[in-house]
């Protein structure tokens, strides 16, 4: 069947054009942008690159193998309207429906990810990867009785989350959870969203060896779908033995960090073949839980979707994605997809990959394919669960301060290739930064050097200001090499914060730091 649309505000022909122009416009445009336009960030160490081709081919030849996950999701603790799948939830053990109590234990698994490749020594929260995921409501205390049965010592870090900083597993604050330790992480959750946990000791290693998970922060209302997808994305860089290559070795993970060899959807290899039926409305939450790869998804097969959210949550104004959506590490995505007809919708990843004569250019890869279905009665018009949420208030600027990124050689980095912010690795002895509780700062940061970087602030929001294609309030923001771009940051949370660069190898090698952010004096 081929569903038509009509809303109850416009006239369905005019309706009706619109969602025809925005697929056709749709798939024009991601050809262009995808095989031009951005190549200047192709240069990521383009022989690893490679590899990824063609790993992800052999990949998508399994497609049709993967359990579909229509349906409702296995847990009992989240809200049946919300409908979590592709994932499993930290069970509640709290009878208080306003407080989420949860067990986190990371140690060590045996996992088997690729059908290739013998069973992966993996780090892993409650023996599974990706960890659990973390869920509440806006307005909801949550307990985390966390284990370490790692063989190393370890923080657990709440990433996006507006919380205290003696909560945010700073380990420059957070005493390290030794070997056979155990912590009790306790905080509200202000800011309904998306966001993600992973630990803050050797991250390089930790995250890549499969420590992590994705938090869900329920709107008090929440917005009624037909299901909520979790799309975790990752790459990871195995050997065929099943061993991780050696972290940092070589020249082109210190340049641009380390870049995977395998794409995994929620913990397996893309793509994940799902289901749905014709006119389903889906909220999608997208992690880009990598190392460094830098991500640009678009959808292919009739479907409408839109941005609806982003690090901060919900946009005022969603949005029709018209071109790829470029997700660096640390950031999430929420889009709303409404499938417009029966047949094949794909959620594509462009990874940059050697063409003909050595030429880097993006490639599309599959990594979450959905079977849509017919549906008996499907309703003819379309009514989006998302509106816009309420603006949030922009405030006036009044501090400034900038940043500079740089690599030098020095023996300060364990590889002698340091990163730098402000001409200094670590930032160990004093600030990067001082603020107040409630400055308005704009932050303007300089990559003086050729490799992007996803810059991360801990405990606030920030707008994106320059460029200004990027609505909604974030905690990540993608500095592109040799780029200057603005943010207009709200030091709303008051405490010792940390800044640093995503790219985990790069943060391991120099580009880490924190910010003071003093708390209002009583009047
Ligand atoms: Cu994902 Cu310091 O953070
Ligand atoms: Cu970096």
């Amino acid at each position: 069947m081929k569903s038509q649309f009509a809303s109850g505000i416009m006239p369905q022909k005019t309706l009706q054009q619109l969602l025809a122009g925005t697929l056709v416009t749709f798939m024009a445009m991601v050809s262009v942008a995808c095989a031009g336009s951005e190549s200047g960030s192709a240069t990521d160490d383009p022989a690893t690159d490679a590899a990824v081709s063609a790993d992800a081919n052999v990949a998508a030849v399994d497609a049709g193998t993967a359990a579909p996950d229509i349906g409702q999701p296995d847990t009992a603790t989240a809200p049946a309207s919300a409908g979590l799948v592709g994932t499993t939830v930290l069970a509640d053990g709290n009878p208080d429906p306003h407080i989420v109590e949860v067990k986190l234990t990371a140690g060590t698994t045996s996992l088997k990810v690729f059908d290739d490749t013998p069973a992966l020594q993996m780090y892993t929260y409650n023996g599974q990867f990706p960890g659990p995921t973390l869920h509440a409501t806006i307005g909801d205390k949550v307990i985390v009785h966390f284990n370490n049965d790692l063989p190393e010592a370890t923080t657990v870090h709440w990433h996006g989350l507006r919380i205290s900083d003696k909560m945010d597993g700073n380990p420059r604050i957070q005493e390290p959870v030794k070997p056979g330790g155990t912590f009790k992480y306790e905080f509200v959750v202000k800011d309904a969203g998306t966001y993600w946990y992973h630990p803050h000791m050797r991250s390089n290693e930790q995250v890549e060896k499969g420590l992590y998970g994705a938090i869900v922060v329920h709107e008090a209302k929440i917005p009624p779908v037909a299901r909520e997808r979790l799309l975790v994305m990752d790459d990871i860089r195995v050997n065929k033995d099943g061993t991780f290559p050696p972290f940092l070795t070589s020249h082109p993970s210190q340049m641009h960090g380390r870049l995977g060899n395998r794409l995994l959807v929620n913990g397996k290899e893309a793509p994940i073949a799902v289901k749905a039926q014709v006119t389903d409305i889906e909220r999608w939450r997208i992690v880009n839980t990598a190392n460094a790869r830098t991500m640009h998804f678009d959808v292919q097969g009739e479907a409408l979707v839109r941005v609806v959210g982003t690090d901060g949550g919900l946009l005022d104004k969603p949005y029709v994605l018209n071109k790829p959506l470029t997700v660096p590490v640390g950031q999430r995505y929420d889009l709303e997809v409404l499938y417009g007809a029966a047949g094949k919708v794909a959620l594509r990843s462009y990874v940059p990959v050697l063409g003909a004569n050595n030429k880097v250019v993006y490639k599309p890869f599959a990594q979450l394919e959905v079977d849509v279905a017919d549906k008996k009665d499907a309703p003819d018009s379309y009514t989006s669960p998302f509106p816009g949420a309420k603006p949030h208030k922009q405030r006036f600027i009044n501090r400034k301060a900038v940043a500079t990124f740089k690599a030098v050689q020095s023996s300060i980095s364990p590889t002698g290739l340091a990163w730098l912010i402000n001409d200094k690795a670590y930032w160990k002895d004093k600030p990067l930064w001082t603020f107040d509780e409630g400055d308005t700062v704009e932050i303007t940061i300089k990559n003086l050097a050729g490799p992007e970087h996803p810059f991360h602030l801990h405990g606030q929001f920030f707008e994106i200001i320059e460029p200004n294609d990027q609505p909604g309030l974030k905690d990540t923001v993608l500095v592109p090499g040799m780029k200057t771009v603005k943010i207009r940051a709200y030091m709303d949370n008051p405490g010792q914060w940390m800044a640093h660069c995503h790219i985990l190898g790069h943060a391991a090698q120099g580009m880490m730091s924190e910010m003071v952010v003093n708390p209002k004096k009583a009047p």
